[in-house]
């Protein structure tokens, strides 16, 4: 059986994903977890889904907050996602020492993401030694852009820090080229290296291309 969980392992680390910070705020408590386990599930409404380990010690500040974010990571957050997977004082107790804002719900958006959703969770299904929350989006943002889905939302928000505070047009043009997703592959962080260049139509009639 334990052969059979490491193969099952091997075979889902081919899956490339990026990495997520899963966050919450319950009774003034904030906690979060590194999570790769999400997707979006329906456009409309908006739905997305988590899933979380039982046996994690976060886990009952999920189901008691109602409440979730998925903050997707940039490659320059690799430390804030090994943090945020680790049992530590430093998580538990400082929430990794990690810089947020709230939008709709109230759940921790950790500054410098590359996008984040903000859910209220609608069901909780059994998946296994995980549980599958789905959530349905009150906000989302990206690229210094945020859209609420009500007005109240809009004014519970403290995201309008969510930009540095001295960033311009050109800087925000600047960001958007640079920043880049932290991925997740055969059970290592990895850094996407550049553009996907299409070789030419020369090169497929070329003799020497293999
Ligand atoms: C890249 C990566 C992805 C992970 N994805 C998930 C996930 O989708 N769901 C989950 O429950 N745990 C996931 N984990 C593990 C948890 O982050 C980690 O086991 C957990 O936070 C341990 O502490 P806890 O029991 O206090 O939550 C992942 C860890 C890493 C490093």
């Amino acid at each position: 059986m334990a052969l059979e969980k490491d193969f099952f392992r091997q075979v889902m680390g081919q899956f490339t994903t990026g990495v997520t910070v899963a966050t919450t705020c319950g009774n003034g408590h904030t906690a979060g977890l590194t999570v790769s386990a999400f997707t979006s599930v329906s456009l409309d409404p908006p739905l997305v889904l988590i899933c979380v380990d039982l046996r994690s010690n976060v886990l009952a500040h999920f189901r008691e907050s109602g409440i979730f974010a998925v903050n997707i990571l940039t490659n320059r957050q690799e430390a804030l996602s090994r943090c945020f997977a680790t049992m530590s004082e430093e998580r538990y107790m400082h929430f990794c020492n990690a810089d947020y804002h709230v939008a709709a719900t109230g759940a921790p958006i950790l500054d410098g993401v590359l996008a984040f959703v903000d859910a209220r969770i609608i069901a909780e299904y059994p998946g296994g030694d995980h549980t599958i929350f789905l959530g349905q989006v009150e906000a989302m943002g990206t690229d210094g852009e945020v859209v609420f889905a009500t007005e109240a939302g809009k004014r519970n928000s403290t995201l309008t820090a969510y930009l540095p505070k001295d960033s311009n047009e050109v800087d925000l043009v600047e960001a958007k080229k640079s920043r880049m997703p932290l991925a997740y592959y055969r059970g290592q962080y990895r850094h996407l290296s550049k553009d996907y260049q299409r070789p030419s139509l020369a090169a497929y009639y070329d003799e020497d291309f293999e």
